[in-house]
């Protein structure tokens, strides 16, 4: 089914195709922000994994989409990030989230990839690790372990991750993130959510695809995962 730009449509299969960032007259989040989240995707998450005053967490939250979706739909919402670009994102490093454990009733995160976006200078951004070093991975544990930590058993987190292929190697970024969490969490599914705005959607980059023979990322995984009961 073809969607117009501002229709919100409860998605029925595992692909999700946004035309635009955001929905409606107001913005969620900003789409100045780099590596913005398309607001439709929390929308889709709160409306089936959340009701009417939830509480939902984004350890991860940029400009603050999670914050504006949520807040819109009546939910509870706190937006932790370690570049703090509004006064309602709570300053914070989310390998420690200062809440109580089995408190949450749903997370949203979409984490760096790599370091392929400068998001602040803050030397502890994990996007300043390339996804080629294990360290990485094993940064994005820390923040999966407290994500464990702080939900109520049976509810459920979604993690939004895309892959990298940099100087002829590809990394299987989300095949190895998906490895770790599923150490934590049962799969309740995965979505693959079409790629639009990445700045090498351009004629110059898509000729050089096929001229050297290398694909240009296309989709990106949004894990869907629970803590057992
Ligand atoms: C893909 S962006 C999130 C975009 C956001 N969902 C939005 O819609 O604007 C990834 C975010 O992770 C943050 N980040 C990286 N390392 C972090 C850490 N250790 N703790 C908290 N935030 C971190 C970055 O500052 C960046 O804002």
């Amino acid at each position: 089914m073809s969607k117009s730009k501002n229709e919100l449509i409860l998605e029925s299969t595992t692909l999700w195709d946004f035309p635009t960032q955001n929905y409606g007259n107001i913005p969620h989040g900003s789409n100045k922000y780099n590596g913005v989240t398309p607001a439709f995707i929390i929308w889709n998450l709160l409306q089936r994994y959340t009701k009417e005053d939830d509480l939902v967490i984004d350890p991860m939250c940029g400009s603050g989409t999670t914050i504006d979706v949520a807040k819109e739909l009546n939910r509870q919402v706190i937006g932790y990030d370690l570049n703090k670009v509004r006064t309602d994102i709570i300053e914070n490093d989310s390998r420690k989230i200062p809440l109580d454990n089995d408190s949450v009733d749903f997370v949203f995160i979409d984490s760096p990839y790599s370091n392929n976006i400068k998001y602040s200078d803050n030397k502890k951004c994990i996007g300043n690790i390339s996804c080629e070093d294990p360290l990485f991975f094993k940064e994005l544990e820390k923040v999966a372990k407290e994500i464990y930590r702080i939900l109520k058993p049976g509810k459920s987190m979604a993690w939004l991750i895309g892959d990298q292929w940099i100087k002829k190697k590809f990394t299987p970024t989300g095949f190895l993130l998906y490895q770790l969490l599923e150490k934590y969490f049962e799969t309740l599914d995965i979505i693959c959510v079409t790629r639009h705005n990445q700045t090498s959607n351009t004629g110059l980059w898509h000729n050089r695809a096929r001229r050297f023979n290398f694909y240009l990322r296309g989709f990106k995984y949004l894990f869907i995962m629970q803590k057992k009961l």
